[in-house]
């Protein structure tokens, strides 16, 4: 039977990476019943809204989403795409695994990590005003629930894919109060799970010790903020934006998206590297059980990538988007 997914292009190279890796998931064999909706730039240039409801209805019909970058524009303008669909449905969890890919030459081998990001709340709330003329006030808010449900989330993921150690990563010394809440609450859920290793790091240690000692971690879990930081950091450990998937996750709905923008500056030009989407079609493969086609795209992925023969030009390569994604579905078929 067909999975039935929705799937948002996005806007950049959002729709290029997609068409990629609509090829390569046909190659797996595995059938999909696309249900397509367009948000953002593509959705007002064809007379439509930044955000339609219709999102909305379709994930909750369908569950499971894939879906590309959406541009938020600066300062001024309309809210986050990305945010606001996190947050209506409750996509609590951030998570984005960090690893080692044969053929990405990086200053580390041996990196295999989890950001565990806090999706809904911390910074991210979008309670912002001007108290005065002169000062703007934005407000952080730390809820017992909401830093309850993340770590169990990140214990949870360290049991069950033998991950031996949690860092929770904190400002606490500074934010004692609101900080120190998400420990208190990351503390006691660490009871329900004797056998995973817990520490508790400082963000900025934790920021320096990533670029020197990456291999030391196993599943970090964090506020809003910090991940959405750290987890660029740690994308470029193992080779950049281009090549780190990542899924949004809640209680009753999943969003697989890729951790990077709409590349404004290679957009149309066919440049953008598709891996990163490529790896988060393989987490929502295994979202839907797919775990053998799941094994399959990324290890053709990685014999690609491996062999050096092509590769994108942030990888150093001269390949299109659609020569990449060509050559991974040929190896997937092989
Ligand atoms: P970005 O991730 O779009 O680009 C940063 C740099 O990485 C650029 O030099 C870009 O060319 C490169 N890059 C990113 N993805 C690549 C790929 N697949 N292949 C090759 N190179 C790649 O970050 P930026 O410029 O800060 O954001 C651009 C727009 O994207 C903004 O409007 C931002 O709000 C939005 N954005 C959307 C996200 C989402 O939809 N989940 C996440 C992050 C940013």
């Amino acid at each position: 039977m067909a999975h039935h997914v929705t799937l948002i292009p996005g806007d950049g190279i959002g729709t290029e990476i997609t068409a990629a890796t609509l090829h390569v998931l046909e190659a797996t064999g595995v059938d999909f019943d696309w249900d397509r909706v367009e948000v953002g730039e593509v959705s007002l240039a064809a007379g439509g809204e930044v955000l339609p409801e219709a999102v909305f209805d379709s994930i909750r019909r369908t569950g499971v989403a894939l879906k590309g970058p959406v541009g938020t524009p600066i300062g001024s303008g309309h809210r986050s795409v990305n945010v606001t669909i996190r947050r209506k449905l409750d996509l609590y969890a951030c998570l984005r695994p960090v690893k080692n890919i044969p053929g990405i030459e990086t200053p580390f081998d041996g990196v295999d990590l989890a950001i565990v990001r806090e999706n809904t709340e911390g910074l991210y709330s979008g309670i912002e005003h001007m108290v005065t003329e002169d000062v703007a006030e934005s407000l952080k808010i730390i809820t017992r629930k909401g830093s309850t449900r993340i770590a169990r989330f990140a214990f949870e993921h360290a049991q069950k894919r033998g991950i031996g150690k949690v860092t929770a990563v904190h400002k606490a010394n500074i934010m004692k109060i609101s900080d120190g809440l998400f420990l208190e609450c990351v503390r006691k859920v660490r009871e329900e799970f004797p056998g995973v290793d817990y520490e508790e790091m400082i963000v900025d240690n934790c920021a320096m010790q990533l670029v020197r000692w990456p291999r030391q971690f196993g599943v970090l879990v964090m506020n809003n903020l910090y991940g959405d930081i750290l987890s660029d950091l740690t994308a470029g450990l193992v080779g950049g934006l281009g090549v780190s998937p990542g899924a949004n996750i809640g209680a009753d709905q999943a969003v697989f998206e890729p951790i990077h923008g709409t590349a404004p500056d290679i957009a149309g030009k066919g440049w953008a590297n598709p891996t990163a989407m490529l790896l988060s079609a393989a987490l929502l493969l295994e979202h839907l059980g797919e775990d053998d086609a799941a094994s399959r795209l990324r290890s053709s992925l990685e014999r690609v990538l491996g062999a050096r023969e092509v590769r994108t030009r942030d990888l150093g390569g001269e390949a299109s988007t659609m020569e990449f994604a060509e050559a991974v579905a040929k190896a997937i078929k092989q």
